[in-house]
């Protein structure tokens, strides 16, 4: 956490409860405990609270396990709800609101969190968890007394930490009967000295999901593009950066690929086109943005039968398996689709990836996990970049990794090596959005 933020030190010290120790909920304990409150969390699951209790951190994110050492004192597990209530005012819903079957989210861990507060008129809910536009007034009308806020995170993965200390926005969403509560969550938020958007429950919570919808329809956009520029002999790489000179467009989530993955972007693309969608109104774009992510992912596998033809028989190596670098988080990760869609294909599959395999192992059935790069790509037929972790971009490309494989052909699925290299080394390299023409290897 950055010094600055702290030297000035919370506006007045605000002892919280956090309901939900998953990375929402840690993160949001850890940086809050970092701003000098005491933080009460709270999980069911007893032996993640026995976890943490003893000081171990059970995911992987940078910084996380520092400030949750660092704080402590400050730090208080329990599994009940009792002493949240009983030592805090403001209660940080941060559980799950997974997607079901419907595409609506569903809300009962939230439900049981309210049931369990009670009406209480000492205390605000304060809506961390990602949820439908109207959840923070169908609670408001239900419960009586229990004040609601609406507070939603935009936290990244691997970056979690950073972007709760150095926020682009806070948004703390409340009607009026609750602005005393707003008051004291916006007042949480003053030492980071970011600007605070104060605004009605609906609204805050449209806020989220509309960012997070908007980002998913900007990288679908650039997608596309980049598919058109394929055909048409531009660069996508060199489109983005004169596109994203304009600050009408900025330069941020115009990076082509393939496809984004994650835990958030599916579920609040889908949720909001369900919420529309039961009101009556059919969300055009939001059909077209996870149609085209899900042709964006499969478009790898016609660039391997480009120059491979059929795959029966062929070894493909996946570097890369989490859905972005510097994580080890595998949901809705591209990679799984690719291993599934190259089986099926009838190609053997091997896969890398410096922190996610572990978690993989369950889910990648079929696929030959291995211990380095270049263990996954000794005698493959085709090598496909899916995650940009820095490591890729070290290895001996020239050398050991030609040497290796039966056929040198590369798709980089992020744009992310150097391609003029591999070409001149000798490999057929696809990238994404890339014409032939910026193929060529450079003049000696
Ligand atoms: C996202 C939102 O950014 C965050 O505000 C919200 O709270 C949770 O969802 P996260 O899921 O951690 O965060 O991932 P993010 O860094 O946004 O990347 C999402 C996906 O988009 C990744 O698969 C990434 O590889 C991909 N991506 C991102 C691109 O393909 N191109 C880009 O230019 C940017």
């Amino acid at each position: 956490m950055q010094a600055s933020a702290l030297a000035r030190g919370p506006a007045a010290r605000e002892p919280v409860g956090v309901i939900g120790c998953g990375w929402v909920g840690l993160v949001t304990a850890a940086c809050l405990a970092e701003l000098g409150h005491d933080v009460h969390c709270r999980d069911i699951v007893v032996e993640k609270i026995a976890a943490l209790e003893r000081g171990e951190v059970p995911i992987y994110e940078p910084q996380l396990a520092e400030l949750l050492e660092r704080n402590r004192a400050r730090l208080h597990f329990t599994t009940e709800i009792g002493p949240l209530i009983e030592h805090a005012r403001l209660l940080f819903c941060c559980v799950d609101t997974p997607p079901t079957y419907s595409g609506d989210a569903d809300l009962s861990r939230v439900e049981q969190v309210v049931e369990e507060i009670g009406d209480s008129p000492d205390h605000a809910l304060v809506m961390k968890s990602t949820v439908p536009v109207g959840t923070g007034r169908a609670i408001a009308r239900r419960s009586h007394g229990l004040a609601y806020v609406s507070n939603p995170e935009f936290l990244k993965e691997g970056s979690a930490v950073d972007d709760f200390t150095r926020p682009d926005r806070v948004i703390v969403g409340a009607e009026e009967d609750a602005s005393g509560f707003a008051d004291r969550v916006a007042s949480l938020y003053e030492p980071l000295e970011a600007p605070v958007v104060r605004t009605d429950v609906a609204s805050a919570e449209m806020i989220k999901l509309a960012s997070n919808a908007f980002l998913a329809t900007k990288i679908s956009f650039i997608n596309e593009i980049a598919n058109v520029s394929e055909e048409l002999g531009a660069d996508v790489a060199e489109v983005a950066l004169g596109m994203g000179l304009d600050a009408r467009i900025g330069p941020k989530f115009l990076s082509a690929g393939v496809g984004w993955g994650g835990s958030c972007f599916g579920k609040d693309v889908l949720s909001l086109k369900q919420l529309a969608g039961n009101t009556g109104y059919h969300f055009q774009m939001l059909t077209a943005v996870t149609e085209v992510n899900e042709l964006q992912k499969r478009r790898t596998i016609g660039k391997l039968q480009k120059h491979l033809g059929h795959l029966v028989g062929k070894t493909v190596a996946l570097l890369g398996i989490a859905f972005k670098p510097h994580t080890d988080d595998i949901r809705d990760a591209t990679s799984l689709v690719l291993a599934a869609r190259l089986q099926g294909e009838g190609a053997r599959v091997r896969a890398y990836d410096p922190v996610a395999a572990e978690r993989a192992r369950d889910v990648l059935v079929g696929t030959e996990l291995c211990a380095t790069a270049l263990e996954a790509v000794d005698g493959t037929d085709a090598v496909v970049l899916v995650t940009e972790w820095p490591e890729f971009r070290e290895l001996d490309w020239a050398g050991e990794v030609y040497e290796r494989m039966v056929t040198p052909l590369v798709v980089d699925g992020r744009n992310f090596l150097d391609h003029r290299a591999l070409v001149a080394a000798g490999f057929t390299y696809e990238g994404v959005g890339r014409p032939r023409a910026a193929l060529a290897p450079s003049p000696a």
